[in-house]
């Protein structure tokens, strides 16, 4: 790109002033140790994220300002302070220790966006316990997969969702405790918790807590992440998002996803701001609802639903007063030019794209409030990380020209280990370098471009999903022999997922009204067994997979058939 759109950026239109005056000025000088002293750290040098993020404010101003701003689906609201999540994650911390759970257990949240479930996971965190984190689409393959995998002792989940795991429960000898929150059991046991608890001394690099995500190959594996994470959270969500203390912030992201738990929980809780939490669906409508009602004024969202709202014009704004926003950020999936454009036009200020994902634990590139936008460009490094675009054999590759982009390993936020999975966690570094899975370049600015993933992992709705899982589900129905699952480029949702699926008795399936049939059936079976969301939106039926002399199927033949491109090198390739 040549002469790339650039949005400059007028000091004088700050409505405030920025964290982060000077980007290049940060970028030269080291980071991380100036903003150590911020945080709150044990004596000997313990650290704690949930401590940080909320009983690190009792006894200042901070305790009765309000932290939590709640909206469930049906318009039903109710708000938190500091001190009110100080109390009730004690009363969880203390129900844990009550259960026998101890420092390093793991203890699982199956939950929707509801006030619980800010509040079980601070409890965890308080414990010394990892918290793991489900998703709520997720349904009994998916749950069955994590929760033996982990080991969980106890999963705090719904009465309507635990039927989800009520069929594999008994093959989960781990799991000694689910606890449904909404059982007057429960409500009761719970409230007669004492609400003081002294938070366990955990050290830097003790864990906090896991997320799956997704590879190529193989089940999703865990990604486990320390209490030293606290320190990059907090100074990014400080000079990416900009958060100051009068902030009203909005982060669209579920907790069952990396974003929802460091940028929707942790990092603005730990600067002390007020956050705004929707438990319902997305609807344009119900969005802009929510931004005019609680004033937002920064605003943490994804490409997707920006996209979403840009599909409904700026017709629904025209009812409404937007005027609080101040600042935009976007995260998950390429930010396209056009969604950008679409921002400036429709809330007079551009989205600033961020990147990083499950594994870095933080934001590691970013756009600034005072730098200039290159429209398309995920922004630069933020100051203290070295990012490097290599060849695969890590040597470096010269700007202007795509190759890995890859980090110097040891930014506070790197995930700690892989659980119990050392060869996957040594397979993302090379040469010194860890290797992020996307394809990008660097002009001569200084500026990084995302090109796309190295890998088969799909983006679709700025969710990460395996092929592997998607795979597998679907050959566990009865009439599915193979199948082949890809990302499809996809106007709205950066992509959809789309598989090819070799039948059993591909003859029962001639008619375009019984394959029609079977489609749909395959599509409800894959939500049903794996997970709302992971299901594919185009089925195709073909005779048979492209694969490898040793078996594996070749995903990057099936897309290329799918895109009309050329299907490239197949000296690999089983006879086709
Ligand atoms: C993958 C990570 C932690 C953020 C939520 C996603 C893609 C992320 C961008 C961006 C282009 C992006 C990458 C990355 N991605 N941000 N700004 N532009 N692509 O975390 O689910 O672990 O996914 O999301 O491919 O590797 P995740």
């Amino acid at each position: 790109m040549e002469h790339p759109e650039i949005i400059s950026k007028d000091p004088k239109s700050f409505r405030i002033k920025p964290n982060l005056a000077s980007y290049d000025e940060a970028a030269a000088s080291p980071q991380w140790d100036s903003v150590k002293s911020e945080l709150k750290w044990f004596d000997g040098g313990g650290i704690n994220y949930a401590y940080n993020a909320i009983d690190r404010h009792l006894g200042t101003p901070v305790e009765s300002k309000t932290a939590l701003l709640w909206e469930g689906d049906r318009g039903d609201t109710a708000s938190f302070t500091f001190g009110d999540l100080a109390r009730l994650s004690n009363q969880y911390a203390n129900f844990l220790t009550g259960l026998g759970v101890k420092k390093g257990d793991r203890v699982f949240l199956f939950l929707p966006r509801i006030p619980v479930l800010y509040c079980a996971f601070l409890g965890t965190l308080k414990t010394g316990a990892v918290a793991g984190l489900l998703f709520s689409a997720f349904q009994e393959t998916a749950l069955f997969d994590r929760l033996e995998n982990s080991g969980a002792s106890v999963l705090f989940t719904t009465t309507e969702l635990s039927s989800r795991i009520s069929k594999v429960r008994d093959k989960l000898p781990n799991l000694k405790h689910i606890v449904t929150v909404n059982s007057p059991d429960f409500v009761s046991a719970i409230s007669r918790q004492p609400d003081s608890y002294a938070c366990v001394r955990t050290v830097p690099d003790d864990y906090a807590f896991m997320l799956y995500t997704s590879g190529t190959t193989g089940k999703p594996k865990g990604v486990v992440h320390a209490h030293r994470g606290a320190v990059q959270a907090y100074l990014t969500a400080r000079w990416v998002l900009d958060l100051h203390p009068d902030d009203i912030y909005w982060c669209t992201a579920d907790p069952g996803w990396v974003t929802g738990i460091v940028y929707g929980i942790l990092a603005p809780w730990m600067l002390g701001i007020t956050m705004v939490v929707h438990a319902g669906r997305f609807d344009p409508d119900t969005w802009y609802g929510l931004l005019e009602k609680y004033h937002v004024t920064v605003w943490y969202t994804a490409p997707t639903a920006i996209r979403m709202l840009m599909a409904k014009g700026t017709e629904p704004l025209k009812t409404r007063n937007l005027s609080s926003l101040r600042y935009l950020a976007s995260v998950g999936e390429p930010l396209n030019p056009e969604a950008i454009r679409w921002g400036v036009k429709a809330f007079g200020m551009p989205f600033h794209d961020t990147w990083w994902q499950t594994e870095t634990g933080s934001i590691m590139m970013a756009n600034y409030p005072t730098l200039p936008i290159k429209i398309g460009s995920m922004g630069k490094p933020f100051p203290g990380i070295t990012a490097g675009i290599i060849e695969d054999d890590g040597s470096a590759v010269a700007d202007g020209k795509e190759g890995n982009l890859a980090f110097k390993p040891g930014w506070p936020s790197m995930m700690a280990t892989v659980w119990q999975n050392q060869k996957k966690y040594d397979s993302y570094f090379t040469a010194g370098w860890y290797v992020s899975g996307d394809r990008a370049w660097r002009d001569s600015d200084g500026y990084y471009w995302f090109v796309g993933r190295s890998d088969d992992v799909i983006k679709t709705s700025g969710e990460r999903v395996g092929p592997f899982e998607v795979e597998s589900a679907l050959v566990e129905h009865p009439e599915v022999a193979e199948a082949g699952v890809i990302g499809k480029p996809d106007q709205v949702r950066g992509e959809i997922i789309k598989a090819f699926v070799v039948l059993k008795n591909p003859m029962k399936f001639q008619k375009p009204e019984d394959s029609a049939k079977l489609t749909e059936e395959l599509q409800v079976f894959v939500k049903k067994n794996l997970a709302g969301h992971a299901y594919p939106r185009e089925i195709e039926f073909i005779d048979r997979l492209p694969k490898t002399r040793s078996g594996k199927i070749m995903r990057r033949i099936l897309k290329a058939k799918e895109m009309g491109q050329p299907i490239g090198d197949t000296s690999t390739l089983e006879e086709y």
